[in-house]
């Protein structure tokens, strides 16, 4: 599924108005070398193995989506089933061997510095919960201070205590 979003920016000083168009797209095998080389551009400090990435796709592609500005991929979201309270490890070749997945966790949704500031990932939320819907809970770990932009979505820290960053979830249906 695609979602679209026309950004408008004043490109230069004569004031000229360019439109962008941004993209949330299905990843796809083609885009494993750009998706690996984004995420070392975007977490130089939280280095994870080509193996490990790649492995994660394959589990599941329909969780990993590309962004795009004007064709430029400048983002991407790595999410997949999991099993709450035991989030993946940074570099780990993550399996769906503990029987049935009992969360929607997003491993990374994150956007290259100069595509920032557009709502990227209000504009795949949908998405996400579309993926998440049977599974009732997402979680994910806030990793460098961003503990403020998933509450803005409803994700309230755990009392989980993960290794690096802060363990959140969000329940989709409280009633269920
Ligand atoms: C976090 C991130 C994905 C948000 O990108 P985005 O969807 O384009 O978000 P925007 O820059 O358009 O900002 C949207 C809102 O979130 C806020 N926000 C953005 N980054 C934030 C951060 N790191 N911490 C707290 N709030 C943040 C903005 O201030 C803005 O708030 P507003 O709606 O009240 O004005 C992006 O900053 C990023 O890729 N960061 C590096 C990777 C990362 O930390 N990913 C999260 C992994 S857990």
């Amino acid at each position: 599924m695609l979602y679209y979003c026309m950004v408008s920016i004043i490109c230069n000083p004569t004031k000229n108005v360019m439109s962008l168009k941004s993209i949330w797209r299905p990843m796809n095998k083609q885009d494993l070398d750009t998706f690996v080389h984004l995420t070392y551009e975007i977490w130089p400090n939280h280095w994870e193995s080509p193996k490990s990435l790649i492995a994660r796709y394959h589990l599941y592609p329909n969780g990993f989506q590309i962004y795009e500005i004007d064709n430029m991929p400048s983002g991407y979201l790595m999410s997949h089933p999991g099993y709450l309270n035991c989030p993946p490890e940074l570099n780990e070749t993550y399996a769906l061997d503990k029987g049935k997945p009992t969360c929607y966790h997003i491993h990374d949704a994150a956007i290259v510095k100069t595509a920032r500031g557009n709502n990227a990932i209000k504009q795949v939320w949908p998405y996400i919960l579309e993926l998440a819907t049977a599974y009732n809970i997402i979680s994910l770990i806030a990793v460098d201070n961003t503990e403020s932009f998933w509450s803005k979505l409803g994700f309230i820290p755990s009392n989980f205590q993960a290794n690096y960053g802060t363990h959140m979830i969000l329940k989709l249906n409280k009633n269920k």
